[in-house]
Parts: structure tokens; C-alpha cells; sequence
């Protein structure tokens, strides 16, 4: 009979399945925690569209050929981290129409340039590099 077999092996091994009920508990509680503890992140939310194209920009035109983020890319021109920060945003979209001493000029049209000056800014947002203090230069950093 079913539920006689299945008495029986419930009171054959109480110890397990007091460890699958704890398990199932402590599993919970830590998705719980996980999703109500506060996160450390930036503060940045998501991309927005706009931060998404510009990305879609940064590859298209290669700018990486030339151009680090995090000390990871090129280093013709300078580490673009906080690029922003420097410069502004109407300066950062200056120079990327203008070119520069060993930059050439990119006519990229206003959207697509008001998008990459969004992700540069997105980028800046994330962190600081090189890090102040810590590792003087930072990597790849030749100015
Ligand atoms: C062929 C190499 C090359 C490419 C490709 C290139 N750059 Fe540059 N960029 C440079 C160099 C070199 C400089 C340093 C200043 C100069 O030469 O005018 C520079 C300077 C800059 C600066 C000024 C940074 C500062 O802190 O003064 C910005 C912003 C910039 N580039 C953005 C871009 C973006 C965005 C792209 C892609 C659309 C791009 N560059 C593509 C070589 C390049």
C-alpha cells in the first residue's frame, strides 16, 4: 500500500528530511537577504537607449584602436575613463568632430555624437582611473 510505504520511509529518516526543510529554509532566507540587503554598486542605473547606441558608435568608428577605458585599448590618445569629467561633454563632442594633432575628425551627425558623449559619460560615472594614489601611472597611462 502507498501510503504505508510512504509513512515508513518518512519515519525511516527523519534526520534528512530535517536537513532538506533546513536547507530549503536557509535558502530563502538568504535570497531574501541577498535581494533586500542594499547593493554597493555606483549608483548608476541601467544603460538607456541612448548609452546603448553610443556604445554601438565606440565600436563602429573604433575608437578602442587608439583610446583605453580602464587602461584596457589603445594608447596612441589618452586613457577616455572620465574623458567627461575633463572636458565636458560639449568639449569631448568638440574634439571628436574636430580631430586633433594625431586624431582624425569624425562626422558622426548630432544624434549618434550626443550618443557616444553618453556613453563616455555612462563610462565616467563607473569609477575613477587611473587610481588616484594607488597604482601611479596606471597601466598603459604614456602621457
Ligand atoms: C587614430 C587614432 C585615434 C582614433 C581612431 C581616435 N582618437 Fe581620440 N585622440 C587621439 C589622440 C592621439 C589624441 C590626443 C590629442 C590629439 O592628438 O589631438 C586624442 C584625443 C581625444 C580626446 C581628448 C582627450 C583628452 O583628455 O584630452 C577625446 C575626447 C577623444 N580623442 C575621443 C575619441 C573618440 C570618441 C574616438 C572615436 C570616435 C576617437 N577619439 C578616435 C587619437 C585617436
Amino acid at each position: 500500500m502507498p501510503s504505508r510505504d510512504a509513512a515508513h520511509d518518512h519515519a525511516a529518516t527523519p534526520s534528512a528530511w530535517r536537513i532538506v526543510v533546513w536547507l530549503g529554509c536557509g535558502y530563502v532566507a538568504m535570497t531574501l537577504l541577498v535581494a533586500l540587503l542594499p547593493s554597493r554598486s555606483t549608483g548608476i542605473g541601467p544603460a538607456s537607449p541612448a548609452v546603448a547606441a553610443g556604445a554601438k558608435v565606440w565600436r563602429s568608428e573604433n575608437c578602442l584602436a587608439c583610446h583605453a577605458i580602464y587602461g584596457l585599448g589603445g594608447h596612441l590618445g589618452p586613457d577616455l575613463t572620465n574623458t567627461v569629467s575633463r572636458l565636458g561633454a560639449d568639449g569631448v563632442a568638440a574634439k571628436v568632430a574636430a580631430g586633433g594633432a594625431r586624431m582624425p575628425p569624425f562626422a558622426l551627425g548630432q544624434e549618434a555624437a550626443a550618443n557616444l558623449v553618453a556613453w563616455l559619460a555612462y563610462i565616467d560615472a563607473t569609477g575613477v582611473y587611473p587610481l588616484p594614489r594607488h597604482f601611479s601611472p596606471g597601466y598603459g597611462d604614456t602621457r
